[in-house]
């Protein structure tokens, strides 16, 4: 029912957690993309965002779902750095997100910034799931790409299959002390309760269509209400980057995650020293699938609605901040929106 997914704001899913254990390659996989080759050290440095609609999600998600079963529109996926000199990001990644996946190598196992994933997401009440990666690097696995994760399990040699069991135990006992109640998701029945692990390998693609599934799912049955807000408003977004765009200038990378941007509204943005009041010159979208940080073909639109993530063109960016505040003005004074700006 296109009416009713229209009026469903997107969910935003944070992905979050240790440095190399597999955020960006997670994403790629979803995607179809290759941004990680792209990628300094292939460390994560800004934070991205990824607009992935629901065709796409249905499609990877095979037999495992019904697409008729969802009105929501999509998901935006929030791609974070865990090199542990990026916390602030993390925070702010964390922040804007409804849910998130936090990514942990089955072989690593609980590192530091796994465990800083978990204090963000408790201090943020969000919730999660937890993608037990690289199920492919156990001793003896036999790869099926892109199958659901039980079929594929089913397959491996015993030695192999109490291998991978014994370290999601582990996770699942780590989880636990951390005082969350885990267990491998097939078997949780109510996901605000506990925690769903997801066994899976970005690089092979088996127990991805697992993972959207339970994302999804997820996303539909705990976050409907919260989704079925007005996106009209004027817009609320955060900064993720001030870049410079060929053409445009000074420009900001923000994730809008209330109300609407048109392309002729007047904005507040947080700046360096006091809020920057400027109008949009041009509101630049990414396609579908696209990282907004590798993008470069976008597409100038007259408005931008929650969730999403835009370029915004607009006069006097040089001293904007990445993690501030970006408000539209629309009717409302001035004055009144520089004090919330300021506020934040
Ligand atoms: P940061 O953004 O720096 O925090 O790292 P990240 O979590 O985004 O990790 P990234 O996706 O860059 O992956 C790190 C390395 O692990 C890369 O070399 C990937 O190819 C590899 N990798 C990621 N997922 C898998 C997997 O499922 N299996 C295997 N074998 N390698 C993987
Ligand atoms: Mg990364």
């Amino acid at each position: 029912d296109t009416t009713e997914s229209s009026s469903l704001r997107t969910p935003i899913v944070a992905v979050l957690g240790h440095v190399d254990h597999g955020k960006t390659t997670l994403l790629d996989k979803i995607r179809g993309s290759a941004v990680t080759e792209g990628e300094a050290g292939a460390i994560t440095q800004h934070i991205g965002s990824t607009a992935v609609p629901l065709s796409v999600i249905g499609e990877m998600a095979g037999d495992l779902v019904d697409p008729e079963d969802f009105d929501l529109p999509g998901l935006l996926f929030i791609d974070t750095p865990g090199h542990h000199s990026f916390s602030t990001l993390r925070s702010r990644g964390g922040a804007l997100a409804d849910i998130a996946i936090v990514v942990v190598d089955v072989t690593d196992g609980f590192q530091p910034q796994t465990e800083e994933a978990l204090d963000i997401l408790r201090r943020t009440q969000t919730p999660f799931i937890v993608a037990a990666n690289k199920v492919d690097t156990i001793p003896g696995w036999n790869p099926t790409d892109d199958q659901p994760i039980q079929a594929s399990k089913e397959r491996q040699p015993d030695r192999v299959q109490s291998d991978l069991d014994e370290r999601l135990y582990e996770l699942i006992g780590q989880l636990s002390d951390e005082g969350f109640s885990a267990d491998f998701y097939w078997r949780v029945q109510n996901f605000q309760n506990n925690i769903g692990v997801v066994p899976l390998s970005a690089m092979t693609g088996e127990g991805v269509p697992d993972l959207l599934t339970v994302l999804m799912g997820l996303s539909q049955r705990y976050l409907k209400e919260e989704m079925a807000v007005d996106v009209t408003g004027p817009g609320a977004g955060t900064v993720l980057e001030v870049t410079d765009e060929r053409g445009f200038g000074t420009t900001i990378d923000a994730v809008v995650y209330d109300g609407t941007i048109r392309a002729d509204d007047q904005l507040v943005v947080g700046g360096l020293e006091e809020p920057i009041v400027t109008e949009v010159r041009a509101l630049l979208q990414p396609r579908p699938l696209a990282e907004i940080r590798t993008e470069k073909e976008f597409e100038k639109v007259d408005s931008v609605a929650a969730a999403a993530g835009v370029k915004i063109a607009a006069p006097d960016l040089d001293d904007a901040m990445a993690g501030a505040p970006v408000r539209v003005v629309r009717d409302r004074p001035v004055e009144e929106v520089i004090a919330e700006v300021e506020a934040e």
